[in-house]
């Protein structure tokens, strides 16, 4: 966080690039940083790279991030593009390898479709929900120079992570109602 790639909006990857010796490399670093960090999903920017291109998928460091979390695919986006968000939406408990320290509670859509490339340049079209619209959506912010903080609705729900961990001893409707009732890695339809 403050660093300028991560404020930027990130080019698209030329197709005639992927699959190359130079994208492939780039592209097992941003494997190697994920598995490393113990990262839900990561986004190019955030290991310095200028490239619309992230990675979705739990690794097992990440389960102890996100200890509700489901099982999340692992998956390579490139040049990914929502191109339509449900009305319906859901909340969560969001954290970041680029803000440390920090989790929002943070309410997106629940369900989206997205089209964009795998690591072939194999066109890809999906419907997702659950915790894995959310990861994209994460993500797919960051290629748009966009961090969780950013899409808090309120200042009180950005909060030091280790305060997660004491959950049960919140004040009911700290936060917002229903806050203290979603772990990290789970999704609450209710704020
Ligand atoms: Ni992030």
């Amino acid at each position: 966080m403050g660093s300028r790639i991560l404020l930027e909006t990130q080019p698209e990857v030329p197709t005639q690039t992927i699959g190359t010796e130079a994208f492939r490399q780039k592209l097992s670093a941003l494997k190697n940083a994920q598995a490393l960090a113990g990262g839900i999903g990561i986004a190019a920017p955030q290991v310095g790279w200028s490239a619309r291109v992230m990675l979705l998928g739990l690794t097992a460091a990440a389960k102890k991030r996100y200890p509700q979390a489901p099982a999340v695919p692992f998956e390579v986006w490139i040049n990914p593009v929502i191109h339509s968000f449900s009305t319906e939406t859901c909340w969560a408990w969001e954290g970041c390898l680029s803000v440390p320290g920090l989790r929002g509670w943070i309410e997106r859509p629940s369900t989206i479709t997205a089209r964009g490339m795998d690591e072939k340049g194999q066109v890809i079209k999906k419907t997702l929900d659950g915790f894995t619209a959310r990861v994209f959506q994460h993500e797919a912010d960051h290629l748009d120079g966009i961090l969780f903080p950013q899409r808090a609705h309120n200042t009180r729900h950005i909060i030091p992570d280790d305060i997660l961990a004491n959950q049960g001893e919140w004040a009911d409707e700290w936060p917002t109602p229903g806050a203290r009732n979603t772990a990290p890695g789970a999704l609450s339809v209710l704020p």
